[in-house]
């Protein structure tokens, strides 16, 4: 029985493995329609979601599974003080499958230890989003057809931003890969992720300036200012319009730039630039999709 908490969690050799199914779903999506029949699968998010608890959903019914769901904590027995781990355990009891997100880091990690099912982070705080790096792992692959050599540019929140801390975790793995982090200076990427960097000996600037990194560039990587997370809001008004992408910015872009952002977007991408081929972050949304499908099917070790 696995579990998914941290992209670490899965060997590059895995990954590969789960972008190849999720090729293949996306080329004979019928091939895949009853893989799942009679499997449930739990969707238990204690924090506000749009993208993965319905992308996770709709990958379980296009499987032929079925779904039970918590979409708000204030309408489970959370709200009455029930524990992450009595929850899994509870849980255990009723599908195959659980998709957590919660707003305490390490909770699917303790909801795994104890359910007797496999346990899916779907985003812990501000710590990790391993199934938004599969997202993004693909749409890179699709992109760009490889991971080695490539300039990555993380630009806005690298403190609170999640799914920055996962990807960047994910990339490093691959030879070449240079990281440029681009925010300001309250909203850092975190220490313990810079010291891993430097441990692996792998190559990072960190700058205030998008516009004068822009042509090194090979992926953007934007990302909305996590209110969510500041402990007060006067620092997140000073800070929530550090970096908004315009046409105007992109003209010394690469010609093949790849534009993502897990979303939702706030104002960090004026709209303008989604009509630029260079934009894929709704293929992103997507792609999510297909890649939640095949690590279900690793997960459930369904054939
Ligand atoms: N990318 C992402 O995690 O979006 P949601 O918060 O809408 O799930």
């Amino acid at each position: 029985m696995r579990s998914v908490i941290d992209i670490k969690d899965l060997s590059i050799k895995e990954i590969e493995e789960i972008i190849a199914v999720a090729e293949d779903i996306i080329a004979n999506p019928q091939k895949y329609a009853h893989k799942c029949d009679g499997k449930k699968l739990a969707t238990l998010f204690f924090e506000p979601s749009t993208r993965t608890r319905l992308s996770f959903e709709a990958a379980m019914y296009e499987l032929g599974g079925n779904v039970l769901s918590v979409s708000d904590a204030n309408t489970s027995s959370a709200s009455k003080g029930e524990s992450v781990s009595d929850t899994a355990k509870v849980v255990s009891c009723y599908a195959d499958i659980i998709a957590m997100r919660h707003p305490k880091e390490g909770a699917p990690l303790v909801a795994a230890t104890n359910a007797s099912i496999p346990v899916i982070n779907a985003g812990d705080g501000g710590h990790n989003h391993p199934t938004q790096t599969l997202a993004d792992l693909l749409t890179i692959h699709r992109e760009k057809g490889h991971f080695d050599n490539l300039t990555v540019g993380f630009c806005g929140d690298l403190k609170f931003g999640r799914t920055v801390h996962s990807l960047i975790s994910a990339l490093s793995r691959y030879s070449g890969i240079k990281f440029v982090l681009i925010s300001p200076d309250e909203l850092k990427l975190p220490g313990y992720v810079k010291t891993n960097l430097s441990e692996m000996g792998i190559e990072f600037v960190e700058t205030k300036d998008l516009v004068e990194v822009m042509p090194d560039l090979d992926i953007l990587y934007m990302t909305r200012v996590q209110g969510e997370r500041f402990f007060n809001e006067e620092d997140y008004l000073r800070l929530k319009d550090s970096y908004i992408l315009t046409p105007e910015k992109l003209t010394t872009a690469k010609y093949d730039l790849c534009i993502l952002h897990p979303l939702p977007r706030v104002n960090e991408i004026s709209v303008a630039v989604d009509d630029d081929p260079r934009a894929c972050y709704f293929k992103q949304v997507l792609n999510g999709k297909y890649m939640r499908m095949s690590l279900i099917l690793k997960l459930l070790e369904v054939d």
